[in-house]
């Protein structure tokens, strides 16, 4: 072998070690599934109490009533009953053993701290329990200090602040990478005041001492609220619009709806048109989230000042797609600052529609997990504009529906936000 080609060859192998060296560590501070961090965890301390007599969810009800109540109607008691998952064609009755890990799991302490769920046998209709994220041994991990009440409680409580990090969430949340998109987002930034981790927006801090006679004027919620509460979907994101006429700078129009600085193409105007942005303000990941079911729909309906309301029509669909859904397929390819045109056709008109993606202004350059994705990322934007057709006064309507599957009906969905532009 020649020197030359010999060099060309201990390069590559190095290029390659290091690609591999990446893929491995992929983000400095990251605990992932299986991550070595979890062997540097050091457990609870369980000497100093007996045996743990309590078996159920149910038993914990009587001291921590209002705790019980919020998991009590939660989507993590509901994950063995819900009929959902059960579906003949996903788990067939849970019959593929899969799927039952995350689904009916064992305490997560107990399993290795970090790692992959394992399956239960015993209980499983309580789903994702009380026991699942607090029970180690005999004792129960808590995050707070005790009081001395704690001493001759049942539960044998001891102090673990660990059971209040991410790594409790991400060996059953991660699958889709919703903690990956948040350890990219702004949220993650620790020493910032962005600073937002899972619990502090999926545990509110709620009125009421979490342990009856405790002393403390709050607790953290536990109805860990997602895609089926219209109250945390509110929070999720926005739309919102002004009209564009002849004349009007659509950059400067874009400055002042968005405070943003992208600019379009230069000379580019509309005579008596619209202009929209969609933007991911308050979901910590992805919006809609790495469930793959789920699809955000931006659908707009013109109601003129005389006559009947339009049939609304989908402008935008937000969604991770499945391999077969052709006509979601991403034509953006996460290009950013590229404005895309597409046609569609609306009440008898074809109406030109040019679409831009602008990357979230903290950590525009984060990887990608899934490029014919249409989902927006934490802080992500995407501006749409057109010519509104000759349809004389009246106001356009623009409306961001979420849907837990993406053929649900918009009436089946539910409202994140409401635009009305007036012509
Ligand atoms: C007879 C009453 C009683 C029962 C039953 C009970 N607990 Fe407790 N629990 C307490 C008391 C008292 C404390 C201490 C509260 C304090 O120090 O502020 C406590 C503390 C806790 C803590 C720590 C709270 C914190 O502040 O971080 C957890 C977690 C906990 N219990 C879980 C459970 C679970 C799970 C069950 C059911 C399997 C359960 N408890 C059943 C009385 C009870
Ligand atoms: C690694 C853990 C894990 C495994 C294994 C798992 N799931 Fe899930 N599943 C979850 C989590 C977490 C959610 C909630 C995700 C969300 O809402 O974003 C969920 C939610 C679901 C939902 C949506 C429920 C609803 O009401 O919207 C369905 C359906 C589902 N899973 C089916 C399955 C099937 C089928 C399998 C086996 C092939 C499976 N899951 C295996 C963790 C898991
Ligand atoms: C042992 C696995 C497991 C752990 C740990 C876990 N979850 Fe879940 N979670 C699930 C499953 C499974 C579902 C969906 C159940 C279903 O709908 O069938 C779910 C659902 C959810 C939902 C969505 C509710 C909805 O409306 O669809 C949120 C939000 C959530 N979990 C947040 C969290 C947070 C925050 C943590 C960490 C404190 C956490 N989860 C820890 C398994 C887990
Ligand atoms: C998906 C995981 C998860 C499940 C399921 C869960 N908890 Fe918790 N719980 C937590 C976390 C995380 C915290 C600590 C939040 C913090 O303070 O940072 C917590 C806090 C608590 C506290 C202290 C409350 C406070 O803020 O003062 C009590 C008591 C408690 N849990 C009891 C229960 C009981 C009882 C159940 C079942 C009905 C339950 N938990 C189910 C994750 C869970
Ligand atoms: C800044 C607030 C914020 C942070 C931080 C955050 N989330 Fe969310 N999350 C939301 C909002 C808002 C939604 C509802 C919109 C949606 O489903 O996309 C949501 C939805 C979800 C859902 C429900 C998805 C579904 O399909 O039903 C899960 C599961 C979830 N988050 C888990 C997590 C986990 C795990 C973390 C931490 C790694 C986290 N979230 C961090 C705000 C947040």
């Amino acid at each position: 072998m020649n020197s030359n080609l010999r060099i060309v060859l201990v390069l590559s192998l190095l290029g390659i070690a290091v690609v591999a060296y990446n893929l491995v560590n992929q983000e400095p501070g990251k605990v992932s599934i299986g991550n070595p961090e979890s062997d540097k965890i050091i457990l609870p301390k369980t000497d100093g109490h007996g045996p743990l007599l309590l078996k159920s969810s149910a038993d914990c009800a009587p001291c921590h009533q209002e705790i019980y109540d919020e998991w009590k109607g939660s989507h993590h008691e509901f994950a063995w009953l819900n009929p959902e998952p059960r579906r003949k064609e996903l788990s067939n009755n849970f019959r593929n053993k899969d799927c039952i890990p995350c689904h009916a799991p064992r305490p997560l302490i107990e399993v290795g701290y970090g790692d992959r769920a394992l399956e239960r046998e015993t209980r499983r209709e309580d789903g994702v329990n009380c026991f699942t994220c607090h029970k180690f041994k005999n004792v129960m991990a808590a995050a707070n200090d005790l009081s001395p009440m704690a001493k001759t409680a049942p539960c044998n409580p001891v102090p673990w602040q660990p059971v209040s990090r991410v790594m409790l969430c991400s060996p059953c949340h991660d699958q889709h990478k919703v903690e990956q998109d948040w350890l990219r987002s702004k949220y993650s930034q620790v020493d910032s005041e962005d600073y937002k981790d899972c619990n502090d927006c999926h545990m509110p801090i709620t009125p009421g001492p979490g342990t009856k006679g405790g002393s403390r004027k709050t607790h953290r919620g536990h109805g860990f609220k997602g895609g089926h509460d219209a109250g945390i979907l509110k929070t999720a994101g926005i739309v919102r619009a002004v009209a564009v006429k002849e004349g009007d700078s659509l950059a400067d129009k874009i400055a002042t709806l968005t405070k943003r600085k992208w600019q379009p193409k230069s000379g580019t105007t509309l005579k008596r048109g619209v202009l929209i942005e969609v933007k991911n303000t308050g979901t910590g990941h992805n919006f809609p989230s790495d469930e793959r079911h789920r699809a955000v729909d931006l659908y707009a309906r013109f109601l003129p000042k005389n006559g009947k309301p339009q049939e609304a029509v989908r402008l935008a669909r937000f969604r991770n797609p499945y391999r077969n859904e052709f006509e979601n397929i991403n034509p953006f390819k996460d290009k950013p600052n590229t404005a895309l045109k597409n046609t569609i056709s609306w009440a008898g008109a074809d109406v030109e529609l040019t679409q831009v993606r602008i990357l979230p202004a903290f950590n525009p350059d984060r990887k990608v997990f899934y490029p014919e994705s249409t989902q927006l990322h934490a802080g992500e934007s995407r501006f749409l504009w057109f010519e509104l057709p000759d349809w004389g006064g009246g106001v356009l309507e623009l409306t961001l529906y979420y849907k837990l599957q993406p053929y649900l009906s918009n009436e089946e969905s539910t409202e994140v936000g409401r635009s009305h532009v007036s012509f």
